[in-house]
């Protein structure tokens, strides 16, 4: 349990820095995400003018036990390569019933959703005062449509880890990408 003079307690976000004072802070640049867009050429292309931080996240992590809760504070920001916008890896829950719920705070984006059972994909709009239930056993990945940096909090189980590796080695079934001046989910192999 966390005692009520815990400064887990009430913590203040920063949006700029995408911190929260005192908390571990992840950063991903875009070769920390080769293999996740569909266009491999537009990437290397990409990563070949440079390595742009791609997106951050900072955690905050209570001690696991049985009820409590863990949350980050993600910052994605613009872009795009070719015609998919930047995103994040996407992961399964380690424990695969575990949900999440995404607030939008600021910015334009959108999460990516995959069923783990039927494959059933999902594009879900994540902005400002929106919010996002993304059910368990569900593959997650946010994407920023927008022009400006998306930032938002994902809160979950303490114990629902991350599953990078079943994303990493199918990829998701979907994309989104920009057409038409907006997104759009198709089939990753068109
Ligand atoms: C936690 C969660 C988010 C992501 C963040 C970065 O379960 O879903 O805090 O961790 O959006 O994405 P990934 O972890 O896929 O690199
Ligand atoms: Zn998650």
């Amino acid at each position: 349990m966390i005692p009520l003079d815990s400064d887990l307690i009430l913590k203040s976000l920063d949006f700029e820095n995408a911190s929260i004072p005192g908390q571990k802070r992840v950063e991903r640049y875009l070769a920390d995400v080769r293999g996740s867009f569909a266009d491999t050429q537009a990437f290397e292309a990409a990563l070949a003018r440079g390595n742009p931080l791609l997106y951050a996240v900072a955690g905050v992590e209570p001690p696991d036990g049985p009820g409590q809760l863990h949350y980050g504070l993600g910052i994605l920001y613009p872009g795009k390569i070719g015609n998919e916008y930047y995103l994040t890896k996407g992961h399964y829950h380690s424990v695969r019933e575990c949900a999440e719920v995404y607030i939008g705070l600021k910015g334009k984006g959108a999460m990516l959703l995959e069923d783990g059972t039927t494959g059933e994909s999902r594009m879900v709009s994540l902005g400002e005062k929106e919010v996002v239930y993304v059910p368990g056993n569900t593959a997650h990945r946010t994407v920023n449509t927008g022009n400006e940096p998306l930032v938002y909090v994902g809160v979950y189980p303490s114990n629902a880890g991350h599953d990078y590796g079943s994303i990493a080695q199918n990829n998701f079934r979907m994309v989104i990408v920009e057409e038409g001046g907006k997104p759009v989910m198709k089939p990753r192999s068109t």
